[in-house]
């Protein structure tokens, strides 16, 4: 056995690696085949403020119990080796918001941050923030710079949360940046899908196989734009507060059954080559 065939038996997901399961969750649990899993599961979370209102609660109520789910699918993704997952926190949009809501999700993240660390170190996450940070209240940005480095060591999933983020400011950032190199270094540029990839802010991390958006919306609401571009898309009438493991798992086995073609003919098989991917982390 190649030491490539090694890690690969050896990064493979168990069932006994979820630890105890509903009966609703072991029967979906029948229906995946572990081996064949997205690499990238990115998540537009929605419909927090439906799921308050729907209970006569106030929108907040709606956003502290999302972060119950957002901690069931970062648990379950980590223990299923799914090599990334991204969740839109906060879109360069969402200042639109009403100020005192703003403040609130952005007190949320932090909080998260402090007392999930155990949870995020045990399982192995590495941590990493998408979108303009540099914008975002400086007690933030400086918790989102810690959480980058006390997990930077971890060998595990690769934890995106996309805050301030917009698909087109990445792409106009990536530009930029591209346009700083080439400045920089006065060679000869030319502009690949590679060299856009490279300088998005997942540099370095597959392109999602997966998207789910909970709560009905059938938009893409400028999320990963760029990375998106053969991505499986899951819309679920769920509200985000609701979206449990069972929802998740639910997800995957909808991803297992659909025919990837990339633009080929046949299921995972493109005729000339796949689409630009950068290796992954
Ligand atoms: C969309 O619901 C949700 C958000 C803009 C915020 C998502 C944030 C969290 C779940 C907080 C926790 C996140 C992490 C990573 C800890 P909405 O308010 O747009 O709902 P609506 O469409 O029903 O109004």
């Amino acid at each position: 056995m190649s030491q490539t065939q090694i890690h690969q038996t050896l990064a493979r997901p168990t069932l006994e690696s979820l630890g105890p399961v509903t009966a609703e969750e072991a029967q979906l649990l029948e229906r995946l085949d572990l081996s064949r899993l997205p690499r990238h599961v990115a998540v537009i979370m929605d419909g927090n403020g439906r799921w308050a209102q729907k209970r006569h609660l106030p929108r907040i109520a709606g956003h502290r119990s999302g972060t119950q789910s957002a901690r069931t699918t970062i648990e379950t993704c980590a223990r299923l080796k799914i090599e990334a997952l991204t969740l839109y926190a906060f879109s360069v949009e969402n200042w639109r918001r009403p100020k005192t809501e703003i403040d609130f999700l952005m007190q949320l993240l932090r909080e998260y941050l402090k007392k999930e660390m155990p949870l995020l170190q045990s399982n192995e996450i590495r941590m990493r923030f998408l979108g303009r940070i540099d914008e975002l209240p400086a007690a933030v940005q400086k918790d989102v710079r810690e959480a980058t480095e006390k997990t930077a060591g971890n060998k595990g999933m690769v934890l995106c949360v996309a805050l301030n983020y917009g698909g087109r400011a990445e792409i106009v950032d990536a530009m930029n940046a591209i346009l700083r190199e080439h400045n920089g270094h006065g060679a000869a540029s030319r502009i690949t899908e590679e060299r856009i990839a490279r300088h998005l802010y997942t540099g370095g991390l597959p392109d999602p196989d997966l998207l789910i958006r909970t709560s009905g919306e059938m938009r893409v609401s400028n999320f990963l734009l760029w990375q998106i571009a053969y991505a499986e898309i899951f819309v679920t009438d769920t509200l985000w507060p609701d979206f449990n493991r069972a929802r998740l798992l639910e997800a995957l086995a909808e991803f297992q059954k659909r025919e990837r073609r990339y633009g080929g003919i046949q299921d995972g098989q493109p005729t000339n080559e796949k689409p630009a991917r950068v290796a992954g982390q």
